[in-house]
């Protein structure tokens, strides 16, 4: 089953300050459909940090998903997408464009999400909004469309059946 490494983004949790509970909700969400988690870590909104610990997952621990949550509005200190452009060497953008498309559905603040998706060899990356109710609106809308490209990804499945 497909591996992931969860990334959450957050100066506050990475300090203890605030609790992760936007990682808890990917994992729970991740493990529900059986893949398996096999990192999951809080660091600052560093934007070297973040970009180290994607390519640590990808290449190290070759994770077949990486799911960051927060770091993606418009603090100054908000650099999530900047960190995972640098870490793609191709974007997928359709992925972070429908997340946009049916979380406008639910709030019009979802156009302050500046997330982004793409990949990085045969890793998947893709940015979440921070918080728990964001994360889960986001997951359920593309989690089916995600299966199969992870499988097309990682060669699983050749072609698209529908
Ligand atoms: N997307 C969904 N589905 N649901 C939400 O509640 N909140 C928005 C947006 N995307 C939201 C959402 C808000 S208020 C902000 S500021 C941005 O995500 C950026 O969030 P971040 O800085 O925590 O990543």
């Amino acid at each position: 089953m497909f591996k992931v490494g969860i990334i959450t983004a957050s100066d506050k949790g990475s300090t203890g300050e605030r609790e992760d509970l936007s990682g808890k909700a990917i994992k729970e969400i991740v493990e529900s459909k059986g893949y398996k988690v096999k990192k999951a870590t809080i660091l600052p909104d560093d934007e070297e940090l973040l970009l180290k610990e994607m390519i640590y997952m990808a290449d190290e621990q070759k994770v077949d998903l990486i799911l960051t949550t927060g770091g993606t509005g418009f603090s100054k200190r908000d650099v999530t997408p900047e960190a995972t452009i640098k870490a793609c060497d191709r974007m997928a953008n359709g992925i972070a464009e429908a997340i946009r498309y049916y979380s406008l559905s639910i709030t019009p603040r979802a156009m302050l999400s500046r997330a982004v998706s793409g990949i990085r060899g045969e890793t998947l990356i893709i940015n979440l909004p921070g918080s728990p109710k964001a994360v889960k609106e986001s997951l359920e809308y593309i989690m089916d469309s995600l299966h199969h490209g992870l499988e097309i990804l990682t060669g699983r499945a050749s072609e698209c059946s529908r």
